[in-house]
């Protein structure tokens, strides 16, 4: 399981795990692959015993990413196209999992990185002879504006396009996954789409760091009921639906084309598929020593909305990036889980971390590794700006994607 280790994979770099699940192709690229999902996406690859993986980022390899020989690391941008070109070759399967991603990014990111981006990609691996395609999608690209998701399955969700998205990121994610459905449509290249939702676990930069900082200020409060139903996955059950979709691109399958969910699905606390959302997160902020979410008093829904709205209008303004924005109390309030039925019939998902074990591994490992690195003074409450860990990342793409 994702854990501790930094100079070797997180899982303590097994050998092979081939033998558990199944053999991977040999030669995989991953784009964006020093993300969160990437970085773990690289390592389970190379864990299942493929012989070279491409990882594919704008940001250039931490000085304690794992060094292993199968792994190689390639720094360029998505949207220099013989950069693309390059990495492709000789690939058995991309996968393709570099976003803008987040509500907190430059917008111009958002197009660039997951439209021209995607299609980049896309023509590389046409003009390579690439076949494979698994693409990282987003279950947001299916939300409506005005309806929670309370427990649809893929199937039951909202088809894209969409006639409005609840983000940029929502949007620009459909686009990019369209014209690979496009392709696929006309045998150009063989490809499913496969979403998490609420991706947790160790070396997370944005979900748990965002709301762990506004609570370690005493600015985080709980928003409206408090009750909505959220499904969570860990990485590792995100990186194993989208290693095992693979499988299912072969000429002729049933599936192309398809878009799948996977979450920790049974293994949360409510075996349906889902968490109550704060009830979760306060654990993980009273295991950080922070007081209790229930021992303030809520937000109340209607000024919440009145906040987001003003928050908004500073955005716009001032171009600066606030925490509380409409998008941010949607997601905050709304119902937002699924039944994974078609990941678990048609690519055989189960996940391979539950939930009972995968939170408080995660707690544990933000209060040994993030804990340490909280500071009070420079942190940033509830409307504030973003976490210093998400605004130091988006400063290096900022600056590599302007060379
Ligand atoms: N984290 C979640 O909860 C979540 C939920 C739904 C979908 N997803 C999808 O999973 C995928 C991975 O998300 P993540 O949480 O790991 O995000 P992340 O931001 O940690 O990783 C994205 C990676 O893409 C890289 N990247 C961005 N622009 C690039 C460019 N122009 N060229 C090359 N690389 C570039 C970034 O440097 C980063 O390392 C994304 O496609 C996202 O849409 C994630």
């Amino acid at each position: 399981m994702a854990g501790q280790v930094q100079q070797k994979s997180m899982s303590g770099g097994q050998a092979n795990e081939s033998g558990k699940y199944g053999p991977v192709p040999k030669r995989c690229v991953v784009t964006g692959g020093l993300g969160f999902v990437g970085q773990r996406l690289v390592e389970t690859l190379v864990e299942r015993g493929a012989e070279q993986v491409v990882s594919f980022d704008i940001v250039p390899p931490a000085a304690n990413v794992w060094q292993h020989k199968a792994i190689k690391y390639v720094t360029a941008d998505l949207c220099d196209y013989d950069a693309v070109l390059k990495a492709v070759e000789g690939a058995d399967c991309v996968w393709h999992n570099a976003a803008a991603v987040g509500p907190f990014l430059p917008k111009h990111f958002y197009k660039n990185v997951n439209v021209i981006g995607t299609r980049n990609v896309l023509e590389a691996c046409k003009q390579q002879g690439v076949r494979k395609l698994v693409f990282s999608a987003t279950p947001s690209s299916r939300f409506t504006c005005t309806d929670d998701v309370d427990g649809k399955t893929e199937a039951e969700m909202p088809d894209i396009p969409q006639e409005c998205y609840v983000a940029e990121y929502s949007a620009t994610k459909a686009e990019g996954e369209l014209l690979l459905r496009k392709a696929c449509k006309e045998d150009e290249i063989l490809f499913v789409a496969v979403a998490p939702h609420t991706v947790y676990g160790p070396r997370d930069n944005l979900f748990l760091p965002n709301l762990l900082e506004a609570a370690g200020v005493g600015k985080l409060r709980i928003f409206g009921s408090g009750t909505s139903r959220v499904g969570y996955t860990h990485v590792d059950n995100y990186c194993h639906g989208l290693v095992i979709a693979e499988k299912q691109l072969y000429q002729g399958s049933p599936h192309l084309g398809k878009f799948y969910v996977c979450t920790d699905g049974p293994t949360h606390p409510h075996a349906e598929g889902y968490s109550v959302f704060w009830e979760e997160l306060d654990q993980a902020v009273t295991g950080m020593g922070f007081d209790s979410l229930y021992s303030k008093t809520a937000l109340p829904y209607f000024l919440l909305r009145i906040i987001a709205f003003i928050c908004d209008v500073i955005s716009t303004m001032t171009g600066k990036k606030l925490k509380l924005g409409w998008f941010t109390l949607r997601m905050l309030t709304m119902h937002r889980w699924f039944r994974i039925t078609a990941a678990q019939n048609d690519l055989g998902y189960q996940p391979v971390v539950s939930y009972k074990d995968g939170w408080p591994d995660t707690i544990e490992w933000f209060r040994n590794k993030w804990l340490p690195t909280f500071d009070p003074k420079t942190a940033s409450g509830t409307t504030g700006g973003i976490a210093q860990q998400t605004v130091d990342k988006v400063k290096i793409q900022e600056q590599k994607m302007q060379k």
